[in-house]
């Protein structure tokens, strides 16, 4: 191969730009030319498509988001989209691609690897979510922005004796939710792996109130129930003013942690190794603190992504 490409897709994390600029040096360092994608799928499919140097990729190692642009492009579904995509990719000379995002910028870049282009996926998303990898790039960072927040929030509960929900991203999975909630010492956790008994969580929070608890945090993840809504029942149990606050997007931005850069890093330069190698359909993870590749394919379906059950229970046991 001579040329590769590189683009960013779906919700973007901290982190992603550090992984872009080690597709670049490292495709550089062993001559190949690199071709940036800008807005991930759908500017593949735009032809976004322009040559990235050595000084593109200067000083971005810092920066949150993605300086390529993301998006998500639900038509990559579709083949007549790939197909046109294919042409544009033919048309620049590129030969192979490496695509960071989540599990439905992975299914693209099993897709097109099936129309023979080969790809290398890397785990790029807040979310943790992703199956063959025990971290993705923008977690930590993410997870450093919940903490301080859950931090500053206990300040003011405290000094009003309130009672605060904090809604955590995660879409489905509950990592962000139960590492912020050990990190940041919350009382209560609730994520979406385990069957949310709202009546038990009243209880519990209203037994603690008896009990002489001034304040309490509850850590919940997103997609459970509407935060708003289960502060105001809690106020009405237990007498006790209660607060919601959704963190939402706030997490999704600021500069990457040094955990996120290295592991983007790492994985960057180790995806454009797979692919001179000869690799496609794969995706690198992080295992046992080594880099590792699996088929993109057992990554989607068949790897099952365990539940980090340890860290739930000991969100309980320290409460
Ligand atoms: O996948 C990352 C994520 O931030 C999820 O945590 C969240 O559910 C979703 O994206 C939000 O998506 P959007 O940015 O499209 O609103």
């Amino acid at each position: 191969i001579k040329r590769i490409g590189v683009l960013t897709s779906g919700g973007d994390a901290p982190g992603m730009n550090a992984a872009i600029r080690a597709v670049v040096r490292a495709g550089l360092h062993h001559n190949l030319e690199v071709f940036g994608i800008y807005n991930g799928y759908q500017g593949l499919h735009a032809d976004d498509i322009r040559p990235l140097e050595r000084h593109s990729v200067s000083d971005v190692i810092t920066r949150g988001g993605t300086f390529l642009g993301s998006a998500r492009f639900p038509e990559f579904k579709e083949e007549k989209v790939r197909e046109e995509a294919v042409e544009n990719l033919k048309k620049h000379g590129i030969d192979a691609l490496v695509v960071v995002g989540g599990d439905g910028s992975y299914m693209g870049a099993m897709r097109l690897t099936e129309m023979g282009f080969p790809c290398i996926g890397i785990p790029g998303t807040i979310d943790n979510d992703i199956a063959g990898t025990e971290f993705t790039i923008g977690f930590d960072t993410a997870l450093n922005v919940a903490v301080e927040a859950i931090d500053r929030l206990r300040d003011t509960c405290s000094s009003h004796n309130r009672i605060s929900v904090v809604e955590i991203m995660g879409r489905h999975c509950g990592d962000l939710t139960s590492s912020a909630a050990v990190a940041g010492g919350a009382e209560y956790v609730i994520v979406p792996e385990i069957a949310f008994d709202k009546d038990e969580l009243i209880r519990q929070i209203h037994e603690g109130v008896a009990k002489g608890k001034k304040h309490a945090i509850v850590a919940i993840c997103e997609n459970v129930c509407d935060v708003n809504e289960l502060a105001k029942e809690i106020q009405a149990a237990t007498g006790r003013d209660t607060r919601a606050t959704i963190l939402g997007h706030i997490q999704r931005g600021g500069t990457p942690t040094a955990q996120d850069r290295i592991m983007a890093s790492r994985m960057g330069a180790r995806a454009v190794e797979l692919l001179l190698e000869g690799y496609g359909g794969r995706c690198v993870g992080l295992q046992n603190n080594h880099i590792v590749h699996h088929d993109i394919i057992d990554s989607i379906k068949h790897l099952k992504r365990p539940f980090n059950e340890e860290m739930y229970q000991l969100s309980n046991t320290l409460f």
